[in-house]
């Protein structure tokens, strides 16, 4: 058995998948202020219509236009590797396969939603994109694509980030960025926040309602999003796509599926490919992973709320936390978003997905095997899918059971040492969110319309 399973430029997929063709129950609709379904033409202000369509689209297979199969050409396709010397630590009946997403000029999956909304914003005619960012990765995939195809990029950085990452602001400046922390002055969103606490570490739904502030009050300016939407998951399943070959070629079959959520893109790019084939009777555990300190499908009600803290996007069905949610400051950045894409949570709820929690010192203690047996080092975000795989690795030992456990190697934690660092020297704690805060935090959805479940 080969370390890895390469593919050649010319098999990059040439289409994405789009999951909402297939779905059991059909993904509800966007509300708007008043409870009726919103239009393209609502969204106008925000995004391209190019962008729209695919939002809204439920064609099965969408074609990828030759310039961005050009600039995934860079890293795509993706290596698939053979966990070898992890299995061997380990010492369980499994076999652990995973997609390097981190291969990538940014260093994670995200780019392949950041080179195509650039794209598709670039031949709208827009000049600018506005944007948010946790950790960086997105902030860092947006500037290095918008540089590609000649735009102009500004980007809101959760402030905690900002200080913990200097590194990813530097990355963004050198692609010719603009990144500030937020809250910021430079918006009425941020100032409103900034007036309440000013000492807030800031959180990814108050840098997206910076972004959308800012491309709004601009005609030549959108706002892009890196997670959460359907087309962003749709840009994403290249990445399943491909890992359906290389597993053909490895001659396997997942057993178990798993990938780290914050918005949902990394998981379902490669679950959703898979979801397919367990909705057509496959017989596959497919889980997505969150920490305990921000348990969105873990604990959130599937609610219908907002996506951002000054509630300018339309309302979405998802788990939430309430959009008025502070994370923790934990250090998966990417992880601390108070919702969950309506595709995941809608799949969520029908039960093809079970979703699992850990602790961030349970996922660092994975992280540091892996980097030891494997070499690579991974995102902070990332430590939670391998925190997921030793648990099932586990569960396939007490089980007795043989299994084979695909996952999303979504990035390289290179910038992010300084968790790390915190860890190994026991300065690391866990955080769990008690009822009481969780019931506190999701009182801003009540009066918000619900989603239909099964049943009612
Ligand atoms: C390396 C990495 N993995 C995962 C995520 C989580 O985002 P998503 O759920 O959209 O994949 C992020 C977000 O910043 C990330 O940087």
């Amino acid at each position: 058995m080969p370390t890895k399973i390469v593919l050649n430029d010319d098999q990059i997929p040439q289409k994405w998948y789009n999951i909402q063709a297939d779905m059991p129950t059909p993904l509800q609709p966007p509300l708007g202020r008043d409870g009726n379904p919103i239009g393209p033409d609502d969204l106008a202000p925000i995004f391209p219509m190019n962008l729209i369509e695919q939002e809204m689209s439920t064609e099965r297979w969408i074609d990828i236009p030759e310039p961005i199969l050009d600039a995934y050409s860079l890293w795509r396709p993706s290596p698939l590797y053979r966990a070898k010397e992890f299995e061997k630590a380990l010492d369980c009946p499994v076999k652990i396969y995973y997609k390097n997403e981190g291969v990538s000029p940014a260093g994670s999956h995200k780019p392949n939603t950041a080179i195509a909304q650039a794209y598709y914003n670039k031949v709208f005619g827009i000049k600018r994109l506005t944007t948010e960012t946790g950790a960086g990765q997105w902030g860092s995939a947006l500037a290095m694509s918008c540089a590609r195809f000649g735009l102009e990029c500004k980007v809101f950085m959760v402030r905690i980030s900002f200080e913990q990452k200097p590194f990813r602001k530097l990355m963004m400046a050198v692609w010719g960025a603009n990144c500030v922390p937020s809250p910021s002055e430079e918006t009425q969103a941020g100032r409103n926040v900034l007036a309440r606490d000013p000492n807030t570490p800031g959180a990814l739904g108050i840098a997206i309602s910076e972004a959308i502030e800012q491309a709004v009050d601009d005609p030549d300016t959108r706002y892009s999003l890196g997670s959460v939407l359907n087309h962003v998951m749709l840009h994403q399943t290249v990445i399943g796509l491909e890992a359906k070959k290389q597993m053909e070629l490895a001659g396997d079959y997942p057993d178990v599926i798993i990938g780290c959520a914050g918005g949902g893109s990394n998981f379902a790019g490669l679950a959703f490919p898979y979801v397919a084939d367990k909705i057509n009777g496959k017989e596959i555990d497919i889980i997505p992973v969150e920490p305990k300190a921000c348990p969105t499908m873990t604990r959130a009600p599937f609610s219908y709320d907002h996506g951002d803290e000054a509630e300018m996007t339309p309302l979405m069905p998802m788990h939430s936390l309430g959009h008025k949610f502070i994370p923790a400051p934990i250090h998966a950045g990417g992880l601390r978003y108070h919702g969950m894409a309506p595709l995941v949570s809608q799949l969520a709820v029908d039960g093809l997905l079970a979703p699992q929690s850990y602790h961030q010192k349970d996922c660092y203690e994975s992280a540091i095997l892996w980097a030891r047996t494997e070499g690579f080092i991974s995102a902070p975000e990332t430590s939670h899918a391998i925190a997921a795989v030793v648990a099932e690795a586990k569960k396939a030992k007490e089980e007795g059971k043989e299994k084979t456990i695909l996952f999303n190697w979504s990035g390289h934690g290179l910038l992010d040492l300084i968790g790390y660092d915190k860890f190994i020297k026991g300065e690391l704690t866990d955080v769990e969110m008690s009822q009481e805060e969780l019931d506190e935090w999701t009182k801003c959805m009540e009066g918000h319309p619900q989603p239909m479940t099964a049943g009612g």
